[in-house]
Order: C-alpha cells, then structure tokens, then sequence
C-alpha cells in the first residue's frame, strides 16, 4: 500500500463507523497559549475535550499534520520525523475503550492485514479494564506489557487534557546479533536501548482528565478517545521497509 492508500484506507474504515472527516489543522495552533505547534492530531479538539466547545460531531477522524520538536533529539533514526502525518480517530464523549481498541485491532489485522502474531500490546500499569479488552480480542498474556506513567500516560502538554493510553507495537523480529534482550528472550516493547524491534504504530490515549499547571487533574466533563498512528510509520511496516525514510513518503 503505498501512503495514499493507507490515508484512504484508514478514513474509509472511520466514515464507516460514523466518523467525520475533519481537514489537517493548522501546524500553528489558535488560541492555544499553553502550545506553539500542533505536535499532535487532538491539537485542535482540546476545546470539545475540555468541554468548551462543541464539536461539529462525537466522532471524528483525520489525517493531521503534525510538527513534534520534543522528538527532536531522535529525529534522524529509523522512525522519526519532526513532520509528520498523524492519522486519528476521536470520540468526543461518545465511544470508549472498547470500541476503541477494537475498532484499532480490526483495521490493523483486517484492513491493512498485519500478522495477529507480530502485534504486541502496552497499557498503563493498573489498567485492568484495557488489560481484559485486549485479552478479549485474544491477545495473549506474554504479548501485554504494563508500564508506568513515564510510558503509559499521555499529556498533551504542561497543562491541558491527558490519560492512560494503550499502544500498539509491531514486532519487526529479533536482533540477537545486537540487543542482549533479543539474545536472552526478554526483549519487550519500551527497551532501552531501543534495538529496533518494535515499532509502535498507534497510541490510543483515554482521555479522561484535565492536568493544570500545578500539576494536580480533574475529571474532564466527558470521557474521550484520542488516537494516533504516524502514516510514516505505517508504510514503513506496510511498505516492509528497515526505516521510514525509504517508504514512498520520501
Ligand atoms: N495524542 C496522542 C499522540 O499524539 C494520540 O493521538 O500520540
């Protein structure tokens, strides 16, 4: 599939479901003083997630232009970039957890065909609700990892809506010759260093809280889903590809 198809392919499979297509925003957010660039595709829905807006629709998808400079320092490996295009789909309110992960699972499995077997699954720490939806669909236990926060929890910024996420990575095999994890069996999405091995290609946050500038959060009025699958990334895997950098992005 080459990057028109997989942007196609992912829209189609949300209008399906009763998404909205919503046009890439702006890379300089309005009215946002808190950000300086859309880093993200929620960027433009903080204020239907904060509850300050009402959105044109409870579901919503889009394929957003994103500039990200806290990933400056690993732009220049294998899967990063600091424009990017973020595909995503958003409930305002309306589904959850289970549709969203679902939903997630089927395009990746069904629509764009990746092997059940070489997806690996991360949720936050005491998430046992994300836990049981996943084993649900039949993923096994060994393939779900819990994190901490510093992994499994996402902030769109200092202060502003956030939550425990859940990501999908895919296993792009094992490197004995040059990760010890690989050579012992042990090597697990979130390694450090990163050997390469897995690629995450899709963060699902559940976004249910609001986190101010000292720090404490607040329930959010509604409870949301915010995801994000970076396009590159995806052709990367699609495209069978060692970097983003030789997909038909480039
Ligand atoms: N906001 C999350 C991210 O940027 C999911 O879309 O990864």
């Amino acid at each position: 599939m080459n990057v028109d198809e997989i942007r196609e392919t992912f829209i189609r499979f949300y209008t399906e479901r009763g998404h909205v297509r919503i046009p890439s925003a702006s890379l300089v957010p309005h009215g946002d003083p808190t950000l300086l660039f859309t880093g993200a595709g929620m960027v433009p829905f903080k204020p239907y997630f904060m509850g300050l807006a009402e959105p044109p629709a409870p579901r919503m998808c889009t394929v957003q232009k994103c500039f990200r400079t806290t990933d400056i320092d690993e732009v220049g490996d294998y899967s990063h970039l600091t424009l990017f295009e973020m595909l995503g789909n958003f409930s305002v309110g309306d589904y959850f957890k289970e549709e969203a992960i679902g939903w997630a699972w089927e395009l990746l499995t069904e629509g764009f065909k990746l092997p059940k077997d070489k997806l690996w699954i991360s949720i936050f720490l005491t998430d046992d609700e994300a836990h049981d939806i996943w084993r649900g669909i039949g993923v096994p236990e060994e393939r779900i990892n819990r994190y901490p926060e510093e992994n499994n929890y996402w902030f769109s910024g200092d202060v502003g809506p956030c939550g425990p996420n859940s990501e999908i990575f895919v296993d792009r095999g094992s490197r004995p010759d040059t990760c010890n994890e690989c050579r012992d069996g042990k090597c697990k999405p979130n390694g450090e260093p990163d050997c390469g091995r897995f690629l995450e290609v899709w963060n699902l946050v559940f976004m249910t809280l609001y986190q101010a500038e000292d720090g404490s959060r607040t329930e959010l009025p509604r409870k949301n889903i915010d995801t994000g699958s970076g396009l590159e990334r995806m052709a990367c895997i699609l495209q069978g590809k060692d970097s983003i950098y030789e997909t038909d992005v480039f």
